[in-house]
């Protein structure tokens, strides 16, 4: 299969999913500081980069360090994905330009955005086509199986993007209607490598690093991309690496560890996104993420979903380690 056209020299990159509200600047560099081989930012809409709104504006913007990244649009008309497409591409100069055909919310499939497009194979095609025209950097394309379990033809619906000029697929192999349940179906992954020219990136149910092993083993994909199970653990990355070198998996990180990475996390979202309650009051969910597992952890959890500020997550993990809970 052929390599990514974004990251040519790297055997099977793994590539943080696109996350709205997740896959954001410090996010992004800390999974990339644990080996997230590629970056996305979160999908981002072209209507609103049409009318230059500032938050979406923002949603474009990277740091050099980040590449290979690519900034992810969606919308269903062409034309107003075109103009999005040059603006960006103009204006930030991704790795690569990827069209969301998979959101499955229902605010965004009204407009027939994101998997809304799904119900309507022609204007997919219109659309990867008129992107491709507008930008000189690779065009790609993240997707879901089909509308719904009527309409479930990934390899049909591969294909056609493929004839319509998208340089990589991604597939999320559940139909828009499942949302997010039952299993993401890696045969289907499977079915539209072997149909594929361009390189097929798997996604869907990544939580460990043997997931991502499998992953490659049972689809042959080029890539693997890695969205849920990085919350709270980039160490994610690492460990897949490991594994598909055929090495060991690292130890598992310490909470002095976690807790480093999430206070690290936490003065880039300061430093990256200000220094204001905002940044703080969204940050908690991470930090819920980071403390997943470990002994007290739904205690520790209800107190740093109360935090107003950084350094009250702070002294919250010091007195972790104050005897009571070292016994642990
Ligand atoms: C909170 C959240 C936000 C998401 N936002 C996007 C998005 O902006 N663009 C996109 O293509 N997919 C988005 N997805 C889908 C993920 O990229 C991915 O396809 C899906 O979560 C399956 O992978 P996983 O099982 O590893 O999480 C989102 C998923 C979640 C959970």
């Amino acid at each position: 299969m052929m390599p990514l056209p974004y990251a040519s020299g790297l055997d099977t990159p793994l590539i943080l999913a696109p996350m709205a509200g997740i896959s954001e600047a410090p996010f992004r560099r800390i999974c990339r500081s644990f080996g997230a081989d590629v970056l996305m930012t979160e999908f981002l809409s072209a209507e609103a980069i049409k009318r230059r709104i500032r938050q979406t504006l923002e949603g474009c913007e990277f740091d050099e360090i980040e590449r290979p990244i690519g900034i992810q649009i969606y919308g269903a008309d062409p034309q107003s994905m075109a103009r999005a497409a040059d603006f960006v591409t103009e204006t930030y100069a991704p790795d690569f330009l990827d069209i969301n055909f998979g959101c499955p919310v229902k605010k965004v499939v009204k407009r027939n955005g994101g998997s809304g497009c799904l119900r309507d194979l022609d204007l997919v095609e219109r659309i990867i086509r008129a992107v491709v025209r507008a930008t000189d950097a690779p065009v790609t394309v993240k997707t879901r199986s089909g509308w719904d379990q009527e309409r479930r033809v990934p390899v049909e619906i591969a294909l056609r993007m493929q004839d319509a000029g998208a340089k990589a697929f991604t597939l999320h192999p559940r139909t828009r209607n499942q949302m997010f349940s039952g299993d993401a179906n890696w045969d289907e992954i499977a079915s539209v490598v072997e149909a594929l020219d361009i390189p097929v990136i798997g996604n869907g149910d990544i939580h460990t690093a043997e997931d991502i092993l499998r992953m490659k083993t049972h689809t042959g994909c080029a890539g693997v991309m890695v969205g849920r199970g990085s919350f709270g653990n980039p160490w994610l990355f690492r460990d897949g690496r490991a594994l598909l070198e055929g090495r060991d998996r690292p130890p598992a990180p310490t909470a002095r560890e976690r807790f480093g990475v999430a206070l690290e996390h936490a003065r880039l979202a300061l430093r990256l996104q200000g220094d204001c309650r905002k940044t703080v009051i969204e940050f908690r969910k991470h930090l819920g993420w980071y403390t997943k597992g470990l002994p007290g952890a739904s205690a520790l959890r209800q107190r740093l979903f109360q935090i107003e500020s950084m350094s009250e997550a702070e002294q919250i993990f010091q007195q972790y380690f104050e005897p009571v809970h070292t016994a642990a």
